[in-house]
């Protein structure tokens, strides 16, 4: 009898556990491993939002996968605020977090063999994943220029603030992309989980949604945004996408087919958030005081930092391949992920990410601080 292939021999191994050895060095430090290879948060929940969460708990119903009427109510208010688009004719969606979004979106808009995905040349794993879970195929660029007319590419992904390199793109980059999707037909996803993380005012992070970017249109426009960074809320799993109402309105016909529903104290825990700045601001504050201390920390240790003008993780290189680097750090205890992880052309980065406790931040400052 012949089977079909399974789906996760298109998948890659899970990059992570590539980094087993590293980390059983790292935890024999004397005094343990501090762990700055995943970007998970560490901060408490802010209780305005655990006390929404309780407060919905009582929840027999099925929830709406398109979202409470007060949950895109919410939603395209924050997107209005923090994004500068407008509310009129704005598609949103709530979604089980921003990774399965990302993962599965080339098959919700129907792509398949044959098909071009472009992400950019170093990114988060997940945009190529995605692609290969539709059959489809990616390719890595940071110039659409250079791909010349092709019909096939029916999804662009950009990432700004990125991940893993926290590099910011103008708005003109941005505008160039949309520019040159929409002449084509292609859809221009922009993962902005990142965006309320900017670190300098010359690097202000622009939405694809922001007027200069899409010129007055969502035309094409998807924006992925996430609650697990701005509101400690990995672990609720909480995000959303927003713009283009044709394509929205796209997923969600599929999505209610598929069963992918945010669940309601999770739509109510997400109300909550994105009505409340004063959480998300001291947050910010907290992971811009320790990348003022790690990126001093590492500068001071002789490493090169490119890029990290926002987001969550430094990019950091010693001029040496990867592991050389996660080996160097694991020996005094610290855990990074490979540069390699994000695409080849990360083969001579490492990436530290900011979300770990004042004080391991401070530990990790005094063992670089050790010849
Ligand atoms: C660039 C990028 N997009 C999406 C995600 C997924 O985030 P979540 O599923 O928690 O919303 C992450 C997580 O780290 C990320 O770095």
């Amino acid at each position: 009898m012949n089977r079909p292939a399974p789906v996760s021999s298109r998948l890659p191994e899970f990059t992570w556990d590539t980094l087993d050895a590293a980390a059983a060095l790292a935890a024999a430090h004397p005094d343990g491993l501090i762990n700055l290879s995943m970007g998970t948060p560490v901060d408490p929940v802010p209780p305005v939002i655990r006390q929404a969460l309780a407060d919905a708990s009582d929840a027999p119903g099925y929830p709406l996968t398109a979202g409470t009427p007060a949950l895109r109510e919410a939603v395209a208010t924050w997107v209005a605020r923090s994004c500068g688009a407008g509310v009129d004719g704005l598609g949103v969606l709530p979604t089980i977090g921003s990774k399965e979004l990302v993962a599965w979106l080339p098959t919700l808009l129907g792509l398949g063999p044959g098909d071009v995905v472009v992400v950019p040349s170093i990114c988060y794993p997940t945009y190529e994943d995605g692609a290969r879970i539709a059959g489809a195929t990616t390719v890595r660029t940071d110039s659409l220029t250079a791909l010349g007319p092709d019909p096939r590419v029916r999804l662009v992904w950009v990432n700004s603030p990125g991940n893993p390199t926290g590099r910011v793109l103008p708005a003109n980059h941005l505008r160039k992309v949309v520019d040159w999707a929409r002449e084509r037909g292609a859809v221009v996803a922009s993962d902005e989980c990142y965006l309320p993380l900017g670190w300098s005012a010359a690097a202000e992070p622009v939405s694809v949604l922001a007027p200069e970017v899409s010129g007055g249109s969502y035309d094409g426009l998807l924006a992925v945004h996430s609650l697990s960074k701005r509101s400690n809320l990995a672990g609720y799993r909480a995000g959303f996408v927003a713009g283009d109402p044709a394509l929205v309105a796209e997923l969600l016909k599929v999505r209610k087919h598929a069963g992918m529903i945010v669940p309601a104290p999770v739509q109510a825990a997400m109300i909550a958030a994105l009505g409340d700045q004063e959480h998300a601001d001291a947050q910010q504050e907290r992971y811009r005081a320790r990348r003022e201390r790690l990126l001093a920390a590492f500068t001071g240790a002789g490493f090169t930092v490119e890029h990290s003008e926002a987001g969550l993780y430094l990019w950091l290189t010693r001029g040496e391949d990867c592991w050389a680097t996660v080996d160097w750090l694991a020996r005094r205890g610290i855990l990074v992920a490979a540069g390699v992880f994000y695409g080849p052309g990360g083969a001579q980065h490492v990436r530290a990410a900011l979300t770990e406790s004042d004080e391991h931040v401070a530990a990790v400052a005094a063992r670089l601080a050790q010849p």
